[in-house]
């Protein structure tokens, strides 16, 4: 492979000496060493906060070494013998948004370099590239068969015509589409592209159930990293934890530039009890209650009149998109944008109006919920769509 990190990481990032501490060396004794408060935190129920008034574990090794675990066994790409993942393949964020900035910050020189994106998308990697100042490049993904999948082809050709992108965001699943970009592609493309880094976003993985993580390919292509949070399928988006899976020098690279106590000591607990046995269950099950009640959304708001039977994107995330039609039977922004605001201001769900964004001309990203949930927005669903198509 014809892959060369130090030219894709920015000379002052790859040279970054990482912030050392006293305790990468000494962790117990009289700690003087961080200018911490040694009578402890000042809450009133101080004692079920023990130990706060220390700064957290930088490296947080056991958290790693137990979802690299959990993703070796977890790949579409198992059968390859592929080497396993360790937590020296792992950066934490606080939440994925942050890995995103921080891949952008490492590869891009603002004003100069940029990345490329596959409308439609996540927001966050164009308000990422703004905050950097990095171009963004934008090759949409296939719309016209409903399919987002990216378009090799196009992205490749845009890749070999532009040596100022650095990144390819792909999103897989996607967001708004649910739709997981296929495996083959994303290999194909690490393959035939080696002047940047295939970052695939892989928030809603756990809830795919046409592959599985593109993570253990980071051993194989230096060229790719992934993205995942505890955000979605382990129901733990207040804790802000994301994680890049990279080879082991841009792993050392990310880690190096992080800021050093990122991960709360809080954010560190709770994410290695929902590595127990136990919480992994738990997760497997709620990820299976929401595939349910997907499938079962999915049909009964597309049986109904005024929306597309069609299925718009895929079924691989713990969301649908549905597509309103107006009485000439074309999807309608107009209809769909007033269902959007009506079903949150008068009947309390709040949905996503996504009609705006490339390919989704009518589309309503709908989240699943609980049963309950889900029977409440389907019957106020249907009432709002009859009275105001009438
Ligand atoms: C595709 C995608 N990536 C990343 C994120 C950010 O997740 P986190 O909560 O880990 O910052 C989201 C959140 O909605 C998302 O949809």
């Amino acid at each position: 492979m014809n892959f060369d990190l130090t030219k894709i990481v920015r000379p002052k990032i790859l040279n970054l000496k990482p912030y050392r501490c006293a305790r990468d060396d000494f962790k117990e004794g009289i700690l003087l060493d961080a200018n911490e408060n040694p009578h402890g935190p000042t809450l009133k129920e101080a004692e079920s906060c023990a130990g706060l008034n220390r700064y957290p574990d930088p490296h947080q090794v056991e958290f790693k070494t137990k979802i690299a675990d959990l993703r070796n066994t977890q790949s579409s790409f198992k059968s390859e013998n592929l080497d396993p993942l360790t937590p020296e393949n792992i950066c934490l964020g606080v939440g994925s948004d942050e890995s995103i900035d921080a891949l952008i910050r490492a590869c891009c020189v603002p004003g100069k370099e940029k990345i490329l994106a596959m409308p439609p998308t996540y927001g966050m990697y164009s308000v990422c590239s703004d905050i950097n100042d990095v171009g963004l490049v934008k090759v949409p993904l296939i719309v016209e068969d409903n399919s987002f999948q990216m378009d090799l082809p196009a992205v490749l050709d845009t890749l070999n015509k532009d040596p100022e992108i650095k990144l390819v965001f792909i999103t897989s699943p996607g967001n708004p589409t649910a739709a997981l970009v296929d495996p083959k592609s994303i290999e194909a493309l690490a393959s035939q592209w080696q002047s940047g880094i295939v970052v695939v976003d892989e928030a809603y993985i756990d809830f795919a159930v046409t592959g599985g993580s593109a993570a253990p390919l980071v051993n194989k292509y230096p060229n790719v990293a992934v993205l995942q949070t505890l955000s979605k399928s382990f129901g733990l988006a207040g804790v802000r934890l994301g994680l890049t899976f990279a080879s082991k020098p841009l792993a050392k690279v990310l880690n190096a530039m992080k800021a050093p106590y990122n991960i709360s000591s809080l954010a560190s607990e709770i994410a290695l009890r929902a590595m127990e046995p136990e919480s992994i269950f738990i997760m497997k099950n709620s990820v299976q209650e929401v595939i349910e009640q997907r499938s079962r959304l999915l049909k009964d708001l597309t049986s109904l009149k005024h929306v597309a039977d069609t299925q718009v994107g895929g079924l691989d995330a713990n969301f649908i998109m549905v597509r309103i039609l107006g009485p000439d039977n074309k999807p309608c922004n107009e209809l769909a944008k007033v269902l959007y605001h009506k079903l949150a201001s008068e009947s309390k769900v709040v949905t996503r109006f996504r009609g705006l964004e490339y390919g989704c001309a009518g589309c309503l990203r709908i989240t699943v919920g609980t049963k309950k949930e889900n029977d409440y927005l389907v019957k106020e669903f249907a009432k709002t769509l009859d009275s105001l198509a009438r």
